[in-house]
């Protein structure tokens, strides 16, 4: 697939989530077979007069590329700086959310609030457009609710604006995550537009991944909720879909490698204090299918320090 002038290597690609997809997260992911990664959402307001905190969020590397950086806002000037900074950043690509349920969001007219209003999302994707030179790329959701599906007219109208492709999440705005996915959205955008399609919801198994590109005929699936603590769900992917086989899940010193790796990484970009925030919840999740998972969670809220982080992994990831 390619992504404007962006070469797209396979169709398994990390989806952005907030508070997950830190830059040393994105870094595993890639590592483990994802083509594409994105970071988080940023709101454009911060991301214009280069708040630090949002500038943290928008780092970027050579070694992750191809990458995206996601913001959000309704304003176009405002869209427009961001998307400025997002390019000076490094980021191969910038994409508009126009999916985000928050209800801060949503109260601004910002995120999913403009599902209901595909014009303006029109506007903003061309105003975008025609600022940066990296490719602009959108992310919606099937629609401000099950009522109203706007997800093809949205797609036509930012192919029209000169989107290089759109992401579909394929649920509502208004449910939030909860419930199922009905990926026939995704399916719909697709025949509607030629620019390439990505979509996401309900990637749980490698399998999953290789029945949504299947049925939906979409050009590349980005998975959520499916990667966290399995960031190996991009290599099974990658070789199912590509004709490989199944690659076996990975075993207790494998996992204990990555997580190290995980935890390196997020002491080393975020600090002693935030890492400690961070960490015992992405911890937890690679930590779920031990036997002794609930001491490993009881202990994990009692780190102080790197040292003792890797410690309390090593303790706990034994064969
Ligand atoms: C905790 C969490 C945070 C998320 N943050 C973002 C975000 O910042 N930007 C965005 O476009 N989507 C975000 N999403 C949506 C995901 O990118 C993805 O579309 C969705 O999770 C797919 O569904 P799945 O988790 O069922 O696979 C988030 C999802 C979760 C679960």
């Amino acid at each position: 697939m390619r992504i404007g002038p962006v070469a797209v290597a396979h169709p398994i690609t990390l989806a952005p989530m907030e508070e997950h997809t830190s830059f040393p997260f994105r870094i595993v992911c890639k590592q483990l077979g994802a083509s594409l990664v994105c970071g988080e959402r940023v709101d454009a307001c911060d991301v214009a007069r280069r708040d630090r905190r949002a500038l943290k969020l928008l780092h970027t590397a050579p070694t992750e590329r191809p990458s995206v950086g996601q913001i959000s806002g309704n304003d176009p000037q405002v869209m427009v700086d961001a998307a400025r900074v997002v390019a000076e950043q490094g980021f191969s690509i910038v994409d508009l959310n126009f999916e985000c349920p928050i209800r801060r969001l949503i109260g601004r007219g910002e995120g999913g609030a403009l599902m209901a209003d595909p014009s303006a999302i029109a506007r903003l994707v061309e105003a975008v457009v025609r600022a940066v030179d990296i490719p602009v790329t959108i992310k919606i959701r099937s629609g401000p609710d099950a009522e109203r599906e706007t997800a093809v007219e949205i797609a036509q109208l930012a192919e029209q604006a000169g989107a290089a492709a759109v992401d579909v999440h394929a649920r509502s705005v208004a449910q939030s995550y909860v419930g199922g996915p009905d990926w026939s959205v995704v399916a719909r955008v697709k025949q509607a537009v030629r620019i390439p399609v990505l979509g996401s919801g309900g990637v749980r198994e490698a399998v999953d991944a290789v029945r949504f590109l299947k049925e939906t005929g979409a050009d590349g699936v980005a998975i959520g909720r499916g990667c966290l603590g399995n960031p190996w769900i991009f290599q099974q992917a990658r070789s199912l879909v590509t004709g490989g086989a199944m690659i076996a899940p990975p075993n207790i010193s494998e996992r204990a490698r990555i997580l190290l790796q995980l935890v390196a990484g997020e002491f080393d970009f975020y600090g002693n204090h935030l890492a400690l925030r961070r960490l015992p919840r992405v911890a937890c999740y690679f930590a779920k299918a031990l036997p002794d998972f609930a001491a490993f969670r009881t202990a994990v809220q009692k780190i102080k320090n790197e040292h003792e982080f890797k410690r309390l992994v090593r303790e706990h990831f034994v064969a």
